[in-house]
């Protein structure tokens, strides 16, 4: 699809990833960019209209939809992380259901609500933003890694449900961006800019998987060795 003339909508617009998805929108001009965003107080992005929106909160997702009812791009950006220094730390389970909170279940609100609206707006496409931890895990962001798992698993389900109605879905998979998510992480770190510019690219050519850096690259083909990556450990 073109984003040219698109109308798209982008959970968690106000900063990180989400930011940078809205103004590369804006760039490559499509018509309306809404931004699902928790405080709509919070948002002055040139060209971009924000609506009130909690992916946990299905009555608040519905109500986000109401008022988009033009949709023909959604990005399922909003997301969070956190650290525990080992699993067997008190706090591990309720972690877990908190972010699947968000990173899964709030995936799946969203994708339900506006599948309908892409479908009377001719098809569209969803991106999914996965992560590289979707395939690699680490007792520091166990919960995470699951969470990103089950909304790859999601996304892949998706994606064939939607075909039938010409919804393209997109699994934008990614190791460390240079947001407030990795704040304090000493490691190399890619632009949210990039990454928005190679999953809008893949939206254009209709890709249904995108792997916007090198080291995700390597993880995702080495998934068939023996010592695959969540084996060996990166
Ligand atoms: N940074 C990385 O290294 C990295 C790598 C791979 C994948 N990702 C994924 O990329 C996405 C964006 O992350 P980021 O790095 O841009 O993180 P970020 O800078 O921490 O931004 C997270 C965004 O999600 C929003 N959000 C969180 N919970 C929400 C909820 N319940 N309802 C609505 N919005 C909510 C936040 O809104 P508030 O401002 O209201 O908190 C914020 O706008 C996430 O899905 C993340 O898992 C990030």
């Amino acid at each position: 699809m073109n984003i040219k003339n698109s109308v798209a909508f982008v959970t968690g617009a106000n900063r990180g990833l989400g930011l940078a998805f809205a103004r590369e929108l804006v760039a490559r001009g499509a018509a309306k960019v809404y931004a699902g965003v928790r405080n709509p107080d919070g948002v002055d992005i040139p060209g971009v209209t924000a609506i009130r929106l909690d992916v946990s909160d299905p009555a608040s997702v519905a109500a986000a939809v109401a008022q988009a009812g033009d949709v023909t791009l959604v990005v399922n950006n909003a997301g969070i992380a956190r650290v525990l220094p080992s699993m067997l730390e008190p706090g591990l389970v309720d972690m877990a259901r908190d972010i699947f909170e968000t990173n899964y279940y709030g995936v799946m609100h969203v994708s339900l609500a506006f599948a309908p609206v892409l479908k009377a707006n001719g098809g569209g496409a969803i991106v999914n933003v996965l992560s590289d931890a979707a395939w690699i895990a680490s007792p520091l962001l166990s919960a995470y890694s699951a969470s990103k798992a089950a909304a790859w698993s999601f996304t892949n389900s998706l994606r064939r449900e939607l075909e039938g109605q010409g919804t393209s879905v997109q699994g934008l998979h990614v190791g460390f961006i240079d947001t407030d998510l990795t704040q304090g992480f000493d490691v190399p770190k890619v632009q949210p800019s990039e990454v928005a510019i190679q999953s809008l690219d893949g939206v254009e050519q209709g890709k249904q998987e995108v792997l916007a850096d090198q080291g995700t690259r390597a993880i995702k083909a080495g998934l068939s060795a023996e010592r695959a990556p969540y084996l060996a450990g990166v």
